[in-house]
């Protein structure tokens, strides 16, 4: 099918919604559509097109979609009424995955809808609705998107790179495995040309991403299945290569050599998002989580062990049905005991098609938010306690953006945390010693220290 009259400049605006991954998409969506004439716009107001790329993993999420919806159709009736540019209006992500063709009848106003695996075929499906066709493309296709998509661009010193993708888990309460599909390891070969070409453009951090990150067995140049710490190990050495990271790993997916990979490479970052959900046995077979609490405790004391500065972050889901006061004391006693310096925490949200949606012992809201209260409180003092304990220390600070204050930078520290520093003499892209002078609920405010150089 043709695309050619599709490279006349034009403009698209994606929203995401979703999990970092879902992010990533949106970054790489540009790059598909890039060579076809559209510029990214930070705005739906005046783009061509607008793709909202969903995400299916709690309602409030999938939610969102159908309001933004309405907006748009308002935006575009009224340019159609005073005769300005169209609008195409596009729905991604792991709603268009979950509900297809579905969409179309719920909202008229969609003219294209996409999953998360087929989005390289974007040019395409625009070419088939510009000859008044509305799309539907949410195929698992066999060849994987990742043969078909450009060069990524990069967008700052700090770049995501996807390594693994979907989920064969099936916890109970999640709708991830039906969204991306079964889980799929990239090639070694395929992984370290993008992290060439990222590295070549001046990206020095490199976050791995996929569902399962850990669950990685990517083919390796010597025909063997490769591990997540061979691949870090790997990538360590690339000329470059300042950080690396990986994201979200599973507690049952931590082996010998991810552990020795904390140990041994110092790029590696000590900080980890190991989501646990809950801290009782029983509510973690009902997940069907397959892991104890006991062996996340000694998954954690391991780790630590490799690298004593490691610090964890986590999920929790609270309210999960048949979750009695005792399960919850028991996820409260694991995170005091454990600490966490970030944390996402959620109440539980009947997903359909999961199989603890239909469990008839559910968790009256009520308690779901008085749950969720008392967590958040012990995790936020938690955090704040890590912040505050960074004061009259010297961090490592990779600047990735300007502040908001004038010649402020912002950077991330090893655990993430942003800090704020008066940047005289080093420029965006530079790792430099900060020394934290003050801590805030989020973020950091430091002076560069003694030493200029690489810290
Ligand atoms: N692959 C990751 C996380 C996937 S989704 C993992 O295995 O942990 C991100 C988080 O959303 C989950 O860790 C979980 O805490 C939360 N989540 C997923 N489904 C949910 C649901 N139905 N209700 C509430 N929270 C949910
Ligand atoms: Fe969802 Fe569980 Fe897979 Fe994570 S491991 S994506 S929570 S099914
Ligand atoms: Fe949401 Fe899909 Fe990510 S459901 S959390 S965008 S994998």
């Amino acid at each position: 099918m043709t695309t050619e009259h599709l490279t006349e400049k034009k403009t698209v605006h994606i929203k995401s919604y979703g999990c970092q991954m879902n992010a990533y998409d949106a970054t790489r969506m540009a790059d598909v559509l890039a060579p076809h004439g559209y510029e990214t716009v930070d705005s739906p107001d005046r783009a061509d097109l607008v793709i909202l790329n969903t995400c299916h993993i709690r309602e409030k999420a999938s939610e969102k979609v159908y309001s933004e919806l309405g907006r748009l159709r308002v935006a575009r009736d009224e340019r159609r009424a005073e005769g300005r540019n169209d609008l195409t209006i596009a729905v991604a992500g792991c709603v268009a995955q979950a509900e297809g063709p579905e969409m179309l009848r719920r909202a008229p106003a969609i003219d294209m809808v996409l999953g998360p695996q087929t989005y390289h075929r974007l040019p395409e499906m625009l070419a088939r609705r510009a000859s008044g066709e509305r799309v539907v493309d949410t195929d698992f296709p066999a060849d994987t998107k990742f043969e078909h998509l450009p060069k990524a661009r990069t967008r700052g010193p700090a770049a995501f790179l996807t390594v693994q993708e979907g989920c064969d888990k099936f916890c109970s309460f999640c709708v991830v495995p039906y969204t991306r599909g079964s889980e799929y390891s990239r090639p070694v070969a395929d992984i370290l040309a993008e992290a060439r070409g990222l590295l070549a453009e001046g990206v020095v951090e490199l976050s791995l991403l996929g569902q399962n990150v850990n669950a990685f067995h990517g083919e390796g140049p010597d025909g063997r299945s490769w591990s997540l710490g061979r691949l870090i190990a790997e990538l360590a050495g690339l000329e470059g290569v300042r950080r690396l990271r990986y994201t979200t790993s599973h507690p049952l997916e931590v082996d010998d050599e991810l552990i020795a990979a904390h140990r041994d490479i110092p790029a590696l970052m000590p900080y980890l998002h190991l989501p646990v959900q809950s801290g009782s046995d029983r509510i973690l077979a009902a997940m069907n989580r397959r892991h104890t609490a006991d062996h996340f405790r000694r998954v954690v004391a391991r780790l630590r062990d490799a690298q004593p500065a490691l610090a964890l972050s986590s999920d929790f889901i609270v309210g999960f049905p048949g979750e009695t006061d005792a399960d919850f004391a028991a996820t409260m006693a694991l995170v005091e005991e454990t600490g966490f310096v970030e944390a996402y925490s959620f109440k539980y949200s009947p997903r359909p098609g999961t199989p603890a949606a239909t469990s008839d012992a559910q968790v009256e809201e009520t308690v779901k938010a008085e749950r969720l209260a008392a967590l958040q409180a012990l995790l936020d003092r938690q955090r704040r306690a890590f912040n505050q304990a960074s004061v009259g220390s010297v961090q490592p600070v990779l600047f990735d953006r300007a502040g908001r204050h004038d010649g402020q930078l912002v950077g991330r520290s090893p655990y993430l945390q942003p800090v704020h520093v008066r940047a005289d003499g080093i420029a965006i892209g530079d790792i430099a010693p900060v020394a934290i002078v003050a801590a805030h609920a989020n973020s950091l405010e430091g002076r560069l220290a003694e030493a200029r150089e690489a810290a």
